[in-house]
């Protein structure tokens, strides 16, 4: 299986200047981690952490983890040397970098140029390092459709909920939590069905950025349930605490699992030769139909790479 079709329903956040932290990922169950250069990494230290992060990367030890590292933003002067020294110390380490408050399909499209030159010149295989775009602000959601579009190494979209807040003013200073006075229904619900809808026209996984509140569980529970039960892969965790949780809620339920295997076998049997390849089938008393097997297909798809 690739990175691209892999399970993403936890991703750690780590500082990529925070050693300590980085040895603690590699303990954690998590389906994904990424070592930070961007906002976790204070600027005096930005050269450095390259260092750490291509060490961490080719010291291996992180088991079948989607291997990530998000680099520092296009309106900044880190970029195209995060890139190049990761890339050059640890290109074969690595399944995808994460690009973040991209604004535009013209930057996902520098990247994976730069990208292909960096495979060529150190012989690595060809769209070998995939990319995930983070959306965090408005120019980013209003363009989401062609950024989603823009190369055939992205992977996924992400939500970057704390950018996202500050870029269109909303007067709130808790992330990812309710604005206070909105009592009107889920002031996220737009932003997560557009991104939603763009990753999925594009054949791309949706992931939801982090809660910050790390001793909130019911919070968490709220937050990562909303973006579960809407259809996103996962949601990044900051702490070790929030693992178990999100990888649960983001897992389907055995009953569930169990009830979507039995739809496909029912269907599966009704449009055999043996079934008589009947327009209806029955589930005990329910009906099925081609639009209950492709529904089904995605608790049992989720089911199985949770491993139910
Ligand atoms: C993550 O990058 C965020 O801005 O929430
Ligand atoms: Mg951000």
């Amino acid at each position: 299986m690739t990175a691209a079709q892999r399970s993403r329903r936890s991703c750690l956040a780590v500082p990529g200047s925070a050693p300590r932290m980085i040895e603690k990922a590699r303990g954690l169950v998590v389906d994904q981690f990424f070592l930070d250069l961007e906002d976790a990494v204070a600027p005096l230290v930005k050269a450095e952490a390259r260092g750490e992060v291509v060490g961490a990367l080719n010291a291996g030890g992180w088991g079948d983890k989607i291997r990530t590292v998000r680099v520092n933003a296009l309106d900044t002067e880190w970029t195209y040397r995060d890139v190049v020294d990761v890339v050059e110390g640890a290109g074969g380490s690595l399944d995808t970098l994460m690009l973040p408050k991209v604004s535009g399909a013209d930057q996902v499209r520098w990247l994976d140029l730069t990208l292909c030159q960096l495979e060529k010149a150190l012989g690595l295989p060809a769209s070998s390092i995939g990319i995930e775009a983070q959306i965090e602000d408005a120019k980013g959601l209003a363009e989401v459709d062609s950024i989603a579009a823009s190369s055939a190494r992205l992977e996924a979209l992400v939500f970057g909920p704390a950018d996202f807040m500050a870029s269109i003013n909303m007067p709130s200073l808790v992330v990812g939590e309710q604005p206070p006075g909105y009592d009107v229904g889920d002031a996220y619900h737009y932003v997560l069905m557009r991104l939603l809808t763009a990753a999925r026209a594009n054949g791309l996984q949706a992931v939801d950025g982090p809660y910050l509140q790390i001793r909130d569980q019911e919070g968490l529970r709220r937050v990562a349930g909303r973006s579960a039960a809407l259809g996103l892969d996962g949601k990044w965790v900051l702490h070790p605490a929030q693992v178990e949780e999100v990888n649960g809620i983001f897992s389907p339920n055995q009953r569930d699992y169990d009830r979507a295997e039995n739809i496909l076998d029912a269907y599966a049997w009704y449009t055999s030769e043996e079934g008589g390849r009947r327009g209806a089938a029955m589930l005990g008393d329910e009906m099925i139909d081609e639009a209950s097997r492709k529904m089904a297909l995605v608790v049992a798809g989720k089911g199985r790479a949770a491993g139910l």
